[in-house]
């Protein structure tokens, strides 16, 4: 269970507090006696980080900032710090638990929140024994005390709210998420969001002729479905919406060019895209951003199964582009690229789509960045790259030039879905700009996305990366738009 979060003003002597600490001081609303005040002081001046006292009837923990550091790297140090005390705090069983703070950088406590709350995090529907009985021993309040601002706090709560769906989301197994369980999901959470929602069956894509969704779908026996979300505020500060487009391959077997060895394990989460942002179009209704924002979400597995889709057949896409499938392992572009034309019916300011889209990605940049392409104008870039570092999801940017759209060129179609061996993320992007007619920021995931194991509190399987950043971002672009412009 999520823990609550909620503002206090008083701390009363029997509380639990963690307080975290700039310099090596021991404020009283700790209420500890005199032995317990020297105890911590003399830690403190032997540079330990974490002082813990137990008083018996409550337990008191003095976190002392890193020197040396500051701005965004301070922030996701406390972030860690908070996960790095998850076990100790577990092993102590505080029902709730007051968060304090002296003199270090405003929103050091929700930084530190921030942090606990998402360690905190566990999936466990699917266990109908109570083995791991610890788990329920993590407080179920989180008592903030100081200057924390309203705004700021509601924030964090919706955020929080929108990682720990977006992880579900992505942890489910794809037995029990297909791609009309996702879209089904999605219409759940915009109700009680308050974005709308319009899921297209298969009749209507076929309508459509997305022909990217549907080759991908035909080994399948479950239908594709693609997702509109839409958040419209009375009063946007954009007439142009920002549109969203997430992969959403709930399972990638690679199809009949099928993953071998271990490379199917975490396939599974080949939808954290399309999570990520359905995540965003929620913190962005919960938080009632005045910013038009439209959620593009093509689904479906990738299997191989009776009629599946070849190496050699030749599709047209949603746009009348023909594509030569290379390999039907490289199935994201193919549902990204129609989602992607579909955009432009929406004169979209700028397209930014999120996607754990190539192995490429992922042997570059590792767990610690998601790797970003982009035409776009870089006032975005520069704002992106900021919130990036703020909430600690950092982006690094890879060339773009045309020259690396060569490789797709194909000699029966107007392209491929596979360029050669080399620059496999840059020439995925490339191929995804082909569709894209308004300008484009392309989001590879595949690093971040999707962990093998805990990395502090980004929890593995789906950690929900990408979300912290394009919330915070939508968030930024709402309250800024008129200076960016
Ligand atoms: N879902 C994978 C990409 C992926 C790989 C995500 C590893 C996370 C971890 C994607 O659909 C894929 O299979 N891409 C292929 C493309 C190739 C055939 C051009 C890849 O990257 O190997
Ligand atoms: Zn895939
Ligand atoms: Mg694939």
């Amino acid at each position: 269970m999520k823990p609550e979060i909620v503002k206090i003003s008083q701390i009363s002597p029997d509380q639990s507090v963690v307080c975290i600490v700039g310099k090596n001081e021991v404020p009283p609303f700790l209420n500890l006696n005199k032995t317990e005040k020297e105890y911590a002081l003399k830690q403190l001046r032997n540079k330990v980080e974490l002082v813990f006292i137990n008083s018996y009837f409550k337990c008191t923990y003095i976190v002392k900032v890193k020197e040396g550091i500051s701005g965004f790297r301070e922030k996701e140090e406390l972030r860690k710090a908070a996960a790095g005390m998850k076990k100790l705090l577990k092993s102590n069983n505080h029902s709730e638990l007051v968060i304090s703070s002296t003199s270090t950088y405003k929103g050091a406590i929700e930084d530190f929140t921030e942090g606990l709350v998402l360690s905190f995090y566990s999936f466990d529907k699917y266990k109908t024994k109570d083995e791991d009985e610890e788990k329920k021993n993590y407080p179920s309040k989180l008592l903030l005390y100081g200057d924390t601002d309203k705004a700021e706090m509601k924030w964090l709560t919706d955020l929080t709210d929108a990682v720990y769906f977006v992880r579900d989301l992505i942890n489910e197994p794809v037995n029990h998420l297909n791609a009309a369980g996702l879209g089904s999901a999605i219409e759940k959470i915009g109700k009680s969001a308050g974005f709308k929602v319009d899921v297209l069956t298969k009749g209507k894509i076929e309508a459509l002729k997305m022909g990217g969704l549907l080759a991908v779908n035909k080994g399948s026996v479950d239908p594709p479905v693609f997702c509109i979300l839409e958040w419209n505020p009375a009063k946007p500060v954009n007439k142009q919406p920002f549109v969203l487009v997430g992969k959403g391959i709930v399972y990638d077997t690679g199809g009949l060019n099928i993953k071998t060895g271990d490379y199917m394990a975490s396939m599974k989460g080949d939808m954290a895209g399309a999570a990520t942002v359905t995540g965003v179009l929620y913190t962005a209704a919960k938080s009632n951003l005045p910013l038009h924002i439209v959620g593009l979400i093509p689904a479906t597995d990738n299997r191989p199964g009776g009629n599946a889709y070849t190496q050699g057949d030749i599709i047209t896409m949603y746009n009348k582009t023909t594509v030569e499938v290379g390999n039907t392992d490289a199935e994201g572009r193919l549902i990204l690229a129609d989602a992607i034309s579909y955009a432009s019916k929406y004169k979209p300011e700028i397209i930014i789509d999120i996607a754990t889209l190539t192995g490429s990605a992922a042997s570059t940049f590792g767990n610690q960045a998601i790797a970003m392409m982009t035409n776009a104008d870089r006032k975005y870039i520069t704002l992106l790259e900021d919130c990036g570092n703020h909430v600690y999801e950092r982006i690094s940017e890879l060339p773009f030039w045309d020259e690396y759209g060569e490789s797709i060129k194909s000699d029966i179609a107007d392209i491929r879905n596979i360029g050669g061996r080399e620059a496999g993320a840059i020439t995925a992007g490339k191929f995804l700009e082909k569709f894209a007619k308004f300008p484009l920021i392309h989001l590879d995931i595949a690093g971040p996305g999707m962990l093998k194991k805990d990395d502090h509190y980004r929890l593995k399987e789906g950690p929900g990366s990408g979300l912290r950043l394009l919330a915070t971002f939508v968030r930024k672009l709402a309250a800024d738009y008129k200076k960016l412009k």
